[in-house]
């Protein structure tokens, strides 16, 4: 998904230039090493115990938040094996310019996991979406070697570290004019699909060590738009076999929307055909846009589980799908709530699209998340 737009910190008004700076001083001090014993106390099975009884892991994304906010940080630790960082190792960040990279969120994302023995994962290398200015404006003859030298700056520096890596994120675009489906951007029209083809080569030959992931939006959905982009997808994976490049498991974000139409049994044939393919399915970024959901926050919360229950259990019965993230754990920290999210979705109303709530309590959506992994027998 793309609509998100200048969104840094969750501080309005906040610029890029300005977030930078900050990370100079007043944010440093935020980003010291997580405890080692911030653990709450678990009265129900944690969600990575449960997905661990189910052979597979559970995860979450992060951002700042987790430094900040010790009881969140507490919850994570609680109930993820794994993070991921919402956009600390994306190019923009990591590249605010193009002598620089700057990995200091990163590695203390990464120091705070370890020592709390969570796995985290990349995300990502490369995608069309959210360039920086100065690679908008790189000639098209430089990208080849910006494609080389970013992948192997960054899976080097991450090398053995990282459980996996977006490799390429959002390849494909379903509502564009291109012919092929692609999302357009700078890599795409500097160098047409050869560029995925390039990622993956470069990925496997910085890291051996890492899974190596293609990360899609829109394939839950099985309007126009999501049936055209599950086929781009099928037609890629072949392709990069095809070429014998290395690829291990393909990334289905799992932003439900219920407002489009969904057939979950569809959806779940769909995870066959990939499975057929050898490739792993990891769902990256699960949640939910309980927005078209009517009556009491209850009553929504309901919908919003049962949409959730229905979803996973034809998911998980697919024993490819090995991993289960969450885009964050807390409607507190949701990105449906960031500034420019809440305007480009119109949101009428705080969006809950998370297990848990604003008080870190959990959701039906949480017991739905469970009951799925706890029914989960494959
Ligand atoms: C989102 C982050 O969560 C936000 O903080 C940021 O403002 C925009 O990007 N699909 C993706 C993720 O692949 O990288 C996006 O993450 C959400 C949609």
């Amino acid at each position: 998904m793309n609509r998100a737009r200048d969104v840094r910190a969750n501080i309005p008004g906040l610029t890029r230039r300005d977030g930078l700076a900050l990370l100079g001083t007043s944010l440093l001090p935020c980003l010291l090493p997580w405890s080692a014993t911030a653990n709450v106390p678990e009265t129900t099975a944690s969600l990575k115990a449960l997905a661990s009884a189910a052979g597979m892991t559970f995860g979450a994304a992060v951002g700042q938040d987790v430094f900040d906010d010790e009881a969140y940080r507490a919850l994570v630790i609680g109930q993820a094996a794994m993070v991921v960082p919402d956009r600390w190792l994306k190019f923009d960040w990591l590249r605010p310019d193009e002598k620089t990279f700057n990995f200091t969120e990163g590695d203390h994302l990464l120091t705070g996991a370890s020592n709390n023995g969570l796995a985290m994962r990349g995300h990502t290398l490369i995608w069309n979406d959210w360039p920086p200015e100065w690679l908008k404006k790189a000639p098209s003859s430089k990208l080849p070697y910006l494609l080389d030298q970013h992948i192997e700056t960054v899976m080097t520096h991450y090398a053995g570290k990282l459980q996996s890596w977006d490799v390429v994120n959002e390849p494909f675009v379903a509502w564009g004019s291109d012919p092929g489906g692609y999302r357009p951007g700078p890599w795409y029209s500097a160098m047409g699909p050869d560029y995925i083809f390039k990622a993956f080569k470069r990925a496997g030959l910085s890291d051996p060590n890492t899974k190596l992931v293609l990360n899609e939006a829109w394939t839950e959905r099985s309007d126009v738009y999501g049936l055209a982009v599950r086929k781009s997808l099928l037609r890629i994976i072949d392709e990069i076999k095809d070429r014998g490049l290395r690829i291990d498991a393909v990334g289905l974000q799992g932003h439900l929307d219920p407002s489009q139409p969904y057939d979950d049994a569809g959806f779940a044939d769909f995870l066959h055909q990939l499975a057929e393919r050898g490739v792993a399915i990891y769902i990256t970024e699960f949640d939910i846009n309980e927005a078209p959901f009517d009556g009491s926050v209850a009553e929504r919360d309901r919908q919003s589980a049962a949409r959730v229950a229905s979803f996973l259990k034809h998911a998980l019965s697919v024993k490819a799908v090995s991993t289960l993230i969450c885009w964050g754990l807390t409607d507190r920290y949701s990105w449906y709530r960031e500034p420019s999210v809440l305007k480009a979705f119109k949101a009428t109303r705080l969006p809950r699209p998370l297990p848990y709530d604003d008080g870190l309590q959990p959701k039906p959506m949480r017991d739905a998340i469970a009951q799925a992994l706890a029914e989960r027998h494959i």
